[in-house]
């Protein structure tokens, strides 16, 4: 298995992907962005890997998508969770799904509360072992903090879905997985987050202060401290659902 990080070079904050099996020649990414395409595409030919899925871990609201194009210059499958409201073409995942690479297998946990079509991408290397190795968390969970639940509306609503998908869906796995978010100190996708961009659940198990909290106080404290909208926040959304 190899793992690839990059960060955009006008979005620091950011953390893209690409993950797969050197051996098979097969690589997936994640969150790319639009100024990131042709870097991800050298580093696919470079690595002698060809590109199958092309995933979004949500319609981003901070960002453009560079998934469509990526994937449509490499022909691999566009992947978003089946909730989203995105026209461009892709093929649906749900909850329990997964993706393979070669050795490389990803399970989708559908995880709404960022967004309703949140999902976190569970990785194992099937050459090693079957059980997980580490979790690309998205907007969902991050070092330190959690992913801001107000940017689709119904704020509150949404950050009850975030509080089940993290205490229901990522805090039941073991502690020594790792977790690699899609963004670090300086987004706007939530408040506080760590400027590290790798931390095990264990470790924020115990010490993220969000997971801290029983539900209300989650919601309460999440609520309190929302960081400023995304600038130019719908027409970015629009970009991105290919509208
Ligand atoms: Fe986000």
């Amino acid at each position: 298995m190899f793992l690839e990080t990059h960060i955009p070079p006008n979005e620091p904050a950011s953390i893209s992907y690409l993950l797969g099996c050197a051996g098979q020649g097969k690589a997936i990414a994640v969150d790319v962005h639009a100024d990131e395409v042709d870097y991800w595409c050298q580093l696919a030919d470079q690595k002698g890997v060809r590109i199958e899925y092309v995933v979004d871990t949500h319609v981003h609201a901070d960002h453009r998508s560079g998934g469509p194009a990526l994937a449509q210059q490499t022909g691999a499958h566009y992947v978003l969770h089946e909730s989203s409201q995105c026209r461009h073409p892709h093929e649906t995942v749900q909850d329990g799904d997964r993706l393979k690479a070669g050795n490389v297998q990803v399970q989708v946990l559908h995880t709404p509360g960022h967004t309703a079509d949140s999902i976190c991408l569970l990785v194992s290397d099937l050459s090693r072992v079957d059980e997980p190795w580490f979790v690309l968390t998205g907007h969902t969970l991050f070092v330190g903090s959690v992913g801001r639940p107000d940017l689709p509306g119904q704020a509150e609503r949404m950050a009850v879905h975030l509080y089940r998908s993290l205490h229901e869906k990522l805090m039941s796995l073991p502690d020594y997985v790792e977790i690699l978010p899609g963004a670090r100190a300086g987004s706007v996708c939530g408040a506080g987050l760590s400027g590290k961009p790798v931390s095990t659940l264990g470790f924020e198990r115990r010490f993220n202060p969000a997971l801290q909290l029983d539900q209300a106080g989650f919601v309460r404290q999440v609520l309190e401290n929302l960081p400023p909208e995304p600038e130019g926040m719908a027409e970015i959304v629009q970009y991105n659902r290919g509208e």
